[in-house]
């Protein structure tokens, strides 16, 4: 298990609990990694917003040479916000507004079109976009876990439907192509994204040759992960890196697309604590450990299960293996618990619980049902902590509610 390189206590004695808490070293730390692995090309990391969406951390990737990936508009705001505009913005949508689209269009982010059926209207209401990128979803995966069979998945296009669209594009006068693909999530096996960057790679090329056009990138996505559990080993990625060379240097020899990665759990995953204080613990059936946090500041464990979405729990001060608990929040949802049958040391009130490896669609994923309110975030730049985002107030809550007057 990865240390803390800061003091909790220190935080502890201002900040009230819950809150997350982010290093910004460690965020650096991943960045610079992955830049290294794809050294060997023109390569770029546009940060999937969704999975931190706070301008702080995005200003920080931006001014290490990483763009974004938008999926929505609030996160194309949120790049603009940070000074982000043109091509390092990617926009990767679906089931599109079309005001979304017109947003990203005026920022010249490049679009990659989930479905070739918003395309006609697009070239219509909006314009002509300045590159063509179409996400493919193959209809064969290697280990596409947590996102699904792709024949389920919702997202992108059959191998047809890319040639059918890239012609569109092509009879609309563009002269500028890219493909995008995210099949896979939190894959620490290298052989299945090599595998599944071939399927890519492969596709690239068929449709390069149909439809004599060149590709000037491909951009495979996030999903690269974290070893969650303390028994999992890191992603090797400059082995991943070094794999994906091979297979670039064999299918292309002629022309030379850029590679884009868009992942987001990779870079800020490992570097985000949820700290929360023991309220009460409950003998049942089983014993349950009511902490202040819920399923609304951390819904990752309620949505996917606690086994298929862990996350490593230790006790503030305190080791060993005591007995197996169940850590749940106040939420009236019997899912809202963040680890079942976990064993941790001998827990009593008030002891601090440090929730590991939520960086990445964590906080982003909050909620407010019960009326719960979100917490504050803060980073840790290697001198102090600074705050980020500050906690949310009743007063937040109850802003959108109306007297009722109003007709429509
Ligand atoms: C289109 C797209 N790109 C990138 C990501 C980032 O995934 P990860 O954080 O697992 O790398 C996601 C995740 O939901 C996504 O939907």
């Amino acid at each position: 298990m990865k240390k803390i390189s800061f003091s909790i206590e220190e935080l502890l004695k201002k900040i009230p609990t819950p809150f997350y808490v982010y290093d910004q070293n460690g965020i650096m730390g991943s960045v610079k990694k992955l830049q290294k692995a794809f050294s060997w090309v023109d390569f770029k990391e546009f940060f999937a917003v969704k999975a931190l969406p706070n301008p702080y951390i995005l200003k920080l990737l931006k001014d290490n040479g990483c763009g974004t990936d938008c999926s929505s508009l609030a996160e194309l705001y949120l790049s603009d916000m940070v000074g982000l505009e043109n091509e390092d913005i990617l926009f990767t949508s679906n089931n599109t507004p079309l005001e979304e689209y017109q947003k990203a269009y005026e920022l010249g982010a490049i679009i990659n079109f989930d479905d070739i059926g918003h395309i006609p209207e697009f070239i219509e209401k909006i314009g002509i976009p300045k590159i063509a990128s179409i996400r493919y979803t193959p209809e064969k995966a290697y280990g596409s876990g947590i996102i699904g069979n792709p024949l389920e998945s919702k997202f992108g296009m059959p191998f047809e439907k890319l040639i059918e669209g890239y012609q569109m594009f092509k009879d609309a006068g563009i002269k500028r192509y890219g493909i995008h693909a995210m099949i896979i999530s939190n894959t620490l096996d290298i052989d299945i994204i090599t595998k599944n960057t071939e399927t890519i790679f492969k596709a690239v090329r068929k449709i390069s040759k149909k439809l004599s056009i060149e590709f000037e990138f491909i951009d495979i996505g996030g999903g690269f992960g974290i070893p969650y559990r303390p028994e999992e080993k890191e992603l090797d990625i400059y082995l991943l890196g070094k794999n994906i060379k091979e297979l670039y240097e064999y299918y292309f020899v002629d022309f030379k697309p850029k590679i884009f990665t868009e992942n987001g759990r990779y870079i800020t995953g490992p570097h985000g604590y949820l700290i929360t204080k023991v309220l009460h613990i409950k003998e049942s059936y089983k014993t349950y450990v009511g902490v202040d946090a819920n399923m609304a500041n951390l819904m990752r464990p309620g949505l996917y299960g606690p086994k298929n979405a862990y996350h490593h729990i230790t006790v503030l001060g305190k080791e060993g293996k005591y007995k197996k608990y169940d850590i749940v929040g106040s939420l009236c949802e019997n899912n809202d618990k963040f680890a079942v049958d976990r064993e941790l040391p001998k827990i009593e009130k008030g002891d601090i619980l440090i929730i590991h490896d939520v960086g990445a669609h964590g906080h982003s994923m909050g909620f407010n049902y019960n009326g719960k309110l979100r917490s504050a975030e803060f980073i840790y730049d290697g001198i102090g902590f600074k705050m980020i985002r500050r906690q949310e107030t009743l007063k937040d809550y109850f802003s959108t509610i109306e007297g009722g007057d109003i007709y429509v």
